[in-house]
């Protein structure tokens, strides 16, 4: 159980250079299966384009981010909360373009992230898709770096276009990976295999760690249709199965300690490559 974790949160951004390969609902249906374990679940949605963590939530927020910039809101006004207790941060086009904020506005949103500390364990950040610059600082802000990939040969070549930029402009040497739409565990590990090959090769001291498999379902489809998400509408089929197994070891796996750990800090690391 994750009540005894007094631990600062850990800020996980879910990534992928490739859209569509399913980090929306990575996150979505990780943050619900880690609340159920007793982890207190954030999410940001720094999706600048169509946000829509919220649509499998099937919430409607009033606000988003641009009014806590504007000191319209609170962050906590701002908030919406699910059903499971996971509450979710708006981004709407907010987060756009963190270069165009002036230094009062950059510290209300400091503050204000500052205060999100005490009410999370793991804090995801669903960045979108792309490697603009946007998704970038949020990428370089956060603790770790979730990649996601398919098996499909312009998702493998985006996911490693993600890491060389990652590594190259912000010295990222981390990186996570969990392969979605599966057919099996070896298509899994080949995507595996040939994403660290290519590091091997050419971006020596980068790590890729292998997190997961998460298996092609049309159920998953389906509850997306309906607002849903695995999780709730299909527990027990393979994926929801898959995302559990996936969360197990998200939860489990050491927080790093090669970061300060603050919120201030994320946001502050956020601006900072911004500039
Ligand atoms: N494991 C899966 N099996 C079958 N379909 C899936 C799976 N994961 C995701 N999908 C499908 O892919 C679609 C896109 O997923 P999602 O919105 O989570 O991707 P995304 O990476 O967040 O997209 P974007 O880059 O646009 O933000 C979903 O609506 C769903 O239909
Ligand atoms: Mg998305």
């Amino acid at each position: 159980m994750a009540s005894d974790k007094k631990n600062l949160p850990r800020v996980i951004a879910v990534t992928s250079g490739k859209g569509g390969v399913g980090k929306t609902n990575i996150v979505g249906n990780l943050a619900v299966s880690l609340s159920r374990m007793g982890w207190r679940v954030v999410i940001v949605d720094a999706d600048v384009g169509l946000a829509n963590i919220d649509i499998i939530f099937n919430l409607r927020p009033e606000y988003n981010i641009r009014h806590v910039i504007r000191s319209e809101k609170t962050l906590s006004q701002v908030m919406v909360e699910s059903d499971h207790g996971i509450k979710i941060l708006p981004g709407g086009s907010g987060f756009a373009d963190l270069t165009q904020l002036n230094d009062g506005e950059k510290l209300n949103l400091l503050s204000e992230f500052e205060g999100l500390s005490d009410q999370a364990d793991i804090i995801f950040v669903d960045t979108g898709a792309g490697i603009s610059s946007n998704v970038l600082y949020f990428n370089a802000a956060c603790d770790e770096c979730i990649v996601i990939a398919t098996r499909e040969p312009t998702s493998i070549t985006d996911a490693y276009a993600m890491m060389k930029v990652m590594s190259r402009e912000y010295g990222t040497r981390h990186f996570k990976l969990i392969v979605n739409m599966v057919d099996s565990d070896t298509e899994a590990k080949k995507v595996y295999a040939s994403l660290s090959g290519a590091l091997d090769k050419f971006l020596k001291n980068v790590v890729l760690e292998y997190v997961g498999c998460i298996p092609f379902d049309k159920q998953l489809q389906q509850a997306v249709q309906k607002r849903g998400l695995i999780m709730d509408t299909a527990p027990d089929s393979l994926s929801a199965k898959a995302l559990d197994e996936i969360a197990k070891t998200v939860g489990n796996s050491p927080a790093r300690t090669d970061f300060n750990g603050s919120l201030t800090f994320f946001m502050q690391k956020a601006f900072q490559a911004a500039t």
